[in-house]
């Protein structure tokens, strides 16, 4: 297993090495804001100087998306693509808006469509209208279901999904509490793991597998469970941290796991932790999913237990790469995936200084 981590962490290293080779590494403004009216403020030297790629993101203030964004937009730019033909835009945790948003790009005639849906139940929806428009389309983060998937291959559509297997990263969580022990984690004697789970966007695949598969990992090792609350915070971390209040106010001591679904809650969570007096890794553990900064610290410092690392970087260039191949007349698969990697405390400095 020590093996099989280290060789994942060499994965990561590697991939970071690469890109500061290729340049994907480039800082750039945050031109989040930016329409397709905008002036092009660099010069692209590529083949695809002229050509345009639209990206909606669900909602600008989610931390993952932010760091997904701007790596998209750096390595867009490495690659070739004019700042100014790369248009980023807020859909503000709203669908009506990001429809909104998709119809004006087709109305400008981008040569392909980058979207993080806010509902991934509009998925057919906005599928149906952009492929109308004969404008290729790779769907990034918020995975549409099973039929919708099939739909794309069914008619020999330009679509893709862009994204990580969510079930492994609940996996991972669970079984950094498994590592802790019973002995340890017991601690109100009762034999069983009591927890608490907070949830994101319960809509979103990524927040429905992890709730199921960290506690999973948990039964499959042969522990006994307990949930004491099952509280959705929305991927934010004042929600969680207000969440995470209330059930330390209602369970006190009996709460001897949180589960997050992601770092951002963690973080939340921990301030939540932190001022009702407990002390994670020794009266209670905290685990989440993305591997932020802040929370790579944290497991660095022992305040977090542990993290899972989301790779924005494979995502956002296999998104980039998707859309480039797809622009060029080429064909990508219509499931594009992504590992995973389990951050304790053993690798969490390699992966801080690897995202550096
Ligand atoms: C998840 C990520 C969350 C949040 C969410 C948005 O993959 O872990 O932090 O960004 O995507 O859909």
């Amino acid at each position: 297993m020590k093996r099989k981590l280290l060789s994942l962490v060499c994965a990561v290293t590697m991939v970071a090495s690469l890109l500061v080779g290729c340049g994907g590494a480039t800082e750039t403004a945050d031109t989040g804001s930016a329409d397709s009216g905008e002036a092009a403020s660099t010069e692209a030297s590529g083949d695809y100087a002229d050509m345009k790629v639209g990206v909606c993101i669900y909602q600008f203030s989610d931390n993952f998306m932010t760091l997904f964004r701007n790596e998209l937009q750096s390595y867009l730019i490495s690659q070739g693509f004019a700042e100014g033909n790369i248009s980023i835009v807020d859909g503000a945790n709203d669908q009506a808006t990001q429809t909104g948003q998709i119809d004006n790009f087709i109305a400008s005639g981008v040569d392909v469509l980058i979207v993080n849906l806010v509902n991934s139940s509009s998925a057919p929806t906005i599928t149906d209208k952009v492929v109308a428009a004969g404008i290729p389309l790779v769907y990034i983060n918020r995975e549409p279901d099973a039929e919708e998937e099939a739909r794309w291959s069914e008619n020999g559509w330009n679509v893709t999904y862009v994204g990580c297997d969510a079930r492994q990263s609940g996996t991972m969580q669970g079984e950094m509490i498994v590592d802790v022990g019973l002995d340890k984690l017991d601690m109100n004697g009762n034999g069983k793991v009591d927890y608490i789970m907070i949830e994101g966007d319960p809509e979103n695949v990524d927040a429905q597998y992890r709730t199921e598969f960290s506690v999973k990992a948990l039964t499959d090792a042969g522990l006994e469970v307990n949930e004491l609350a099952d509280e959705v915070a929305n991927w934010d971390q004042a929600q969680a941290q207000e969440k995470v209040q209330n059930a330390l106010g209602m369970h006190g001591n009996d709460i001897e796991v949180v589960f997050c679904n992601n770092d951002a809650m963690a973080l939340g969570a921990l301030q939540s932790i932190q001022a009702a007096g407990r002390t994670v890794n020794e009266d209670i553990y905290l685990v989440g999913v993305d591997a932020l900064t802040e929370v790579l610290e944290d497991v660095i410092a022992g305040t977090i237990t542990g993290t899972v690392f989301n790779d924005h970087i494979a995502q956002s260039h296999s998104a980039a790469d998707a859309a480039i191949k797809f622009a060029t007349g080429g064909t990508n698969e219509y499931y594009i995936g992504c590992d995973y990697v389990k951050v304790t405390t053993e690798n969490a400095q390699e992966v801080l200084d690897s995202l550096k």
